[in-house]
């Protein structure tokens, strides 16, 4: 947006105020920097066209969430579905600007680590059996961890239950205490 003017420019035009200093405004603006109130990279970057996200050069009014721009595309996902496995339609934590596919290798590790420890390397179907059902909010842990093998580990703890929501809540990194 021209600072001096309400007259959305055409985006050649922005880059325009970008390389040469405004001669007839009498509080000079200092160079748009679009990294400053959205950055452009990864799938961002150009050569994506500016009209991409600025449809018929509108500027103003852009949506900043990237749920506000992919709500589609999450409603679309299948593998696993979104909206089944009760996902948030905050993107940024699970997936980078680069690519939907593969999500965020961290985002797991704030939930339980899979990339570390124990259950490093494990396939997610053997923990998320309802997988092809697209539903992740599912977890099992006694699938492994048999109670014939278990509770001989658990003998001083008096608390111990063997059922799936226990293991987590006492190991909820799946490690040792
Ligand atoms: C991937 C999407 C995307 C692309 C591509 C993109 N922008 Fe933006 N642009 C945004 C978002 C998001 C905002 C910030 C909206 C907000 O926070 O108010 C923005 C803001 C702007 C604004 C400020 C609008 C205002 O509020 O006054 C201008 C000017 C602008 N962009 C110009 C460009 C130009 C020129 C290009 C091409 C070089 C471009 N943009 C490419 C997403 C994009
Ligand atoms: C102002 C609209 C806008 C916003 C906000 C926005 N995006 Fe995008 N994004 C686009 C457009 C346009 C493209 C290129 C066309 C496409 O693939 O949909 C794109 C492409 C992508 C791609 C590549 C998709 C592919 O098929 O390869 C990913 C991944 C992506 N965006 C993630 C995000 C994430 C994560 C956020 C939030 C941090 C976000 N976007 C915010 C407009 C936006
Ligand atoms: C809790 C984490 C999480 C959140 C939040 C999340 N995703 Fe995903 N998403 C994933 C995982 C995991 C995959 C599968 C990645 C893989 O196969 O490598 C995926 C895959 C995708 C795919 C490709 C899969 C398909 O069926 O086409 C798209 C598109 C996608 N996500 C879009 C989004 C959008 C848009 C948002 C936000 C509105 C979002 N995701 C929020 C975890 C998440
Ligand atoms: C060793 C077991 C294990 C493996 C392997 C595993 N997960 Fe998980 N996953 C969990 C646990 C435990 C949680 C947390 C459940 C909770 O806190 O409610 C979780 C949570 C999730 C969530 C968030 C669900 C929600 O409630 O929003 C997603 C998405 C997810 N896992 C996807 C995957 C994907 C994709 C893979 C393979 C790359 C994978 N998981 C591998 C155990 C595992
Ligand atoms: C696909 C099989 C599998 C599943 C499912 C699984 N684990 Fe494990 N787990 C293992 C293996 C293999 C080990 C390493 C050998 C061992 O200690 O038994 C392990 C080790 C552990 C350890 C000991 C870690 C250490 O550092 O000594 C804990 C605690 C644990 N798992 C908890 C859990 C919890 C909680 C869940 C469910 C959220 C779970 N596991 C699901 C296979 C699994
Ligand atoms: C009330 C809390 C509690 C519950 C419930 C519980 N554990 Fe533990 N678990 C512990 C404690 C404490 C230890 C360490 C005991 C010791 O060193 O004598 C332990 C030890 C273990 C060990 C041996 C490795 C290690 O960290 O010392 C494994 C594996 C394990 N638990 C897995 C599980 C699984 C799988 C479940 C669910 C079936 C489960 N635990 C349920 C508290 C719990």
């Amino acid at each position: 947006m021209n600072p001096c003017s309400r007259i959305p420019l055409a985006p050649t035009m922005v880059s325009l105020i970008v390389a040469v200093a405004l001669p007839a405004c009498s509080t000079p603006a200092a160079p748009f920097d679009h990294q400053q109130v959205f950055a452009l990279d990864g799938a961002h970057a150009p050569p994506l066209a500016c009209e991409a996200c600025h449809p018929a050069g509108r500027f103003q009014g852009t949506p900043s969430t990237c749920d506000g721009c992919h709500h589609a595309p999450y409603l679309a996902t299948t593998s696993p579905s979104h909206a089944a496995s009760l996902f948030s339609t905050d993107c940024g934590p699970c997936h980078t600007t680069t690519a939907w596919r593969p999500a965020r290798p961290d985002f797991h590790e704030v939930a339980f680590p899979i990339t570390t420890g124990k259950h490093a390397g494990i396939p997610c179907v053997h923990c998320h059996a309802a997988q092809a059902a697209g539903n992740f909010t599912q977890y099992s842990c006694v699938t492994c961890h048999t109670l014939g093998a278990t509770a001989p580990l658990h003998t001083t703890v008096a608390a111990f239950a063997f059922d799936d929501q226990s293991c987590l809540t006492c190991h909820p990194h799946g490690n040792h205490l």
